[in-house]
């Protein structure tokens, strides 16, 4: 077995103990190894920390398992420059069927990679009127449940969530679609379908986005009450508290295999 350094962690600890840095390569030697389609992720970190930065850039072209299965991003922000140049812009899913027929004459060895760009939605400062609310809503609902649908076990796929919250917020300005979400992460697993989850906003995902996950990445969470509902990850809260604080920028700790293995990483470090 060629396990990356890192701590392997059973049972529980009574005092937080150190968590080994690791490089880079050696996190996409470790994730080669132990990533599998049907495998959730979920990455959390507030507003700039690097959380699509290292899905987009970082792990997608590191991982075959990844990169060669069909991918969906679901980008509510459009023209996010980290995310703008991923896959094919699409506007809806299923695509058109004219869309479809173009795309059945192209090389078949083309991988989909799809990234359905949500259109823009707002609601009044009290959270009172919308517009576009239902129009948004409806083209991820379709987008996901047609994606659920197609999953089989003879075609990994990715499905990629760029904002969560903006999804499974109950609140405005979120879209309130939680029931959607859910359903791909109890259950395409089975289809050998992934669902890597990102979030700004560790209050605002349902507690799957922490229980359904094989693995997680953390960022630096500064706020004590977003740090309490990682509590909800289980296994070893204290380190996971402690060696989250102390966090750099850009930097995540990661907890793979359900936290059975633990080490800290960031995109591109030696
Ligand atoms: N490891 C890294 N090396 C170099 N640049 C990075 C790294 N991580 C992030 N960045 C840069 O930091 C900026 C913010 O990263 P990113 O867009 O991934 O943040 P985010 O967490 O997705 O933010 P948001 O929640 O607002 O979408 C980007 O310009 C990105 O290129
Ligand atoms: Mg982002």
């Amino acid at each position: 077995m060629s396990a990356a350094p890192g701590t392997e962690y059973r049972g529980t600890l009574r005092q937080p103990r150190r968590v080994e840095r690791v490089s880079w390569r050696a996190h996409v030697a470790w994730m080669r190894e132990h990533f599998h389609p049907g495998q959730h992720i979920s990455v959390i970190v507030p507003t700039g920390g690097g959380k699509s930065f290292l899905v987009i850039r970082g792990l997608l072209p590191a991982l075959p398992a990844v990169w060669r299965s069909r991918i969906l991003l679901v980008d509510d922000k459009g023209d996010d420059p980290t995310t703008r140049d991923f896959g094919e812009p699409i506007d809806r899913y299923p695509l058109p069927l004219v869309r479809r027929m173009q795309r059945g004459r192209q090389r078949e060895d083309r991988p989909e990679h799809y990234r359905l760009i949500v259109p823009d939605w707002t609601w009044s400062p009290d959270g009172s009127t919308s517009r576009g609310v239902e129009h948004a809503r409806r083209v991820v609902g379709t987008a996901l449940d047609a994606w659920y649908k197609e999953a089989h076990e003879g075609s990994p796929s990715v499905l990629i969530l760029d904002e969560t919250a903006a999804l499974t917020g109950v609140k405005p300005p979120s879209l309130n679609m939680a029931p959607v979400v859910k359903r791909n992460w109890r259950k395409i697993r089975y289809r050998a379908g992934s669902q890597i989850a990102l979030t700004q906003a560790p209050l605002g995902v349902p507690s799957e986005f922490y229980h359904q996950p094989t693995h997680l990445y953390l960022g630096p969470i500064l706020d004590q009450e977003q740090r309490r509902r990682m509590r909800e990850i289980g296994g070893n809260t204290k380190t996971i508290e402690y060696e989250v604080e102390q966090l750099q920028d850009r930097e995540f700790l990661f907890l793979g295999n359900k936290g059975r293995h633990m080490h800290i990483v960031m995109v591109g470090r030696s």
